[in-house]
């Protein structure tokens, strides 16, 4: 708390320094991991995921001429455009995420006035834990208290998606904008990626923590392989749509009609088929779970999730495989898996409260002695999506 705050306060002052006068508004918006439902998101499914105490804090006014002035306080480095002409700035990719919910608000009709921000953030770069879709959505809230449109929060979600797909040029799902706007604390979000309808599903908030295990391996294959992947259940889901006619993505097909209708599909394209429909069954069975309190329930389906991640969808890697064995090894773990898109990043981990400690300490220790990288580990509570600071 008291960090945030002086987070809050540093962001402020930076702001002062560069444009000489207090700022308006402050927003934040919060990184995530997800619990389970992986690469299920652009198939229409279903994702349990959780916004973290790691956020991107953005202050920010209006200003006269209609230009865009950003500044970072991680990068030390500040980048200007014109409202008319948003580009992207090679020199300083991270004002592009910006750029991007700017030029895809003007494109909607959301017209802009001139804007200063200054940009703190915390959520480690490059770890799977989102930090391009917090500050998507920060730019976007930003945006929004200072020009007064009202955007729900799937509409928010869906306008940083777009952000990142058609500006930035990432062809990511929905998932990651979308818990960062509409998080909430103590609780995960149960998401319908087709529909874009949600729920909130409790988590204990004593008994058992979240871990998150980062493997410090940069994802660097995630761009090529992830569009792979994409395109294999595109082609999955044109075979079996021609067996059973009302399947228009994967999230149609059922464990029973995967079973009757696999025989259809090449070697290849039939593993990535059956980890993503046995991962949205995985993600209900979760949310049933979690429900009636099973911890225990809902540990063996991250394990599952973890296996049909590794060896049907072969997105997980060396250093993500030990670190989520180290972990399944210590008592008091109930379940482990690679979480985000994978080769590389974070895993995550549901562990009694009492074996925290032991967590903390030997999974790393086992980690570093097979790897020779030192990890990092947070314990997470989920936290409250995006919102303006200091507004409630
Ligand atoms: C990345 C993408 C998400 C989702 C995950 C995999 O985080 O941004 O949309 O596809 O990978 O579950």
């Amino acid at each position: 708390m008291q960090e945030a705050l002086n987070r809050i306060d540093a962001v402020r002052a930076k702001y002062k320094e560069v444009y000489g006068k207090a700022p308006d508004v402050v927003v934040r918006a919060p990184g995530r991991v997800n619990l389970i439902g992986e690469h299920t998101d652009y198939n229409d499914g279903f994702v349990l995921p959780i916004a973290i105490d790691r956020d991107v804090i953005i202050a920010a006014s209006k200003e006269d001429e209609a230009v865009l002035k950003m500044h970072s306080l991680n990068f030390e480095s500040s980048s200007i455009c014109p409202l008319a002409k948003i580009e992207k700035d090679p020199a300083n990719p991270w004002s592009n995420y910006i750029r991007g919910v700017a030029a895809v608000l003007e494109e909607k009709g959301i017209s802009l006035g001139g804007v200063a921000m200054a940009i703190e953030g915390n959520v480690p770069l490059g770890s799977g834990l989102s930090s391009s879709a917090a500050l998507e959505v920060a730019a976007g809230m930003a945006f929004q208290a200072l020009f007064g449109f009202n955007m729900g929060g799937p509409d928010m979600a869906l306008l940083a998606q777009r952000a990142e797909n058609s500006f930035v040029g990432v062809n990511c799902g929905i998932m990651d904008q979308f818990i960062s706007r509409l998080g909430a604390k103590n609780h995960a979000l149960f998401v319908d990626c087709r529909t874009l309808e949600y729920s909130l599903v409790p988590l204990p908030e004593s008994g058992v923590s979240v871990i998150v295990a980062n493997t410090m391996k940069k994802r660097g294959l995630v761009d090529s392989e992830y569009n792979t992947r994409r395109k294999q259940c595109e082609d999955a889901t044109a075979i079996l749509g021609r067996q059973i006619p009302q399947v228009a993505a994967l999230r149609d097909v059922s464990v029973a009609d995967f079973e009757k209708y696999s025989r259809f599909l090449p070697p290849d394209i039939r593993v990535r088929a059956e980890h993503v429909v046995t991962e949205n069954d995985r993600v209900l069975k979760s949310v049933e779970v979690l429900k009636s309190g099973d911890m225990e329930a809902f540990g063996v389906l991250l394990n599952q999730s973890h296996e049909s991640l590794r060896d049907l969808y072969q997105v997980s890697c060396r250093e993500l495989d030990i670190m989520v064995e180290a972990a399944q090894s210590i008592p008091g773990v109930l379940g482990s898996r690679m979480t985000g898109a994978g080769f590389g990043g974070c895993t995550v981990s549901l562990v009694k409260d009492d074996a925290v400690s032991a967590f903390l300490k030997d999974v790393s220790a086992r980690y570093e002695s097979r790897t020779g990288i030192k990890p990092q580990m947070y314990v997470c509570k989920p936290e409250s999506g995006a919102g303006v600071v200091g507004a409630d």
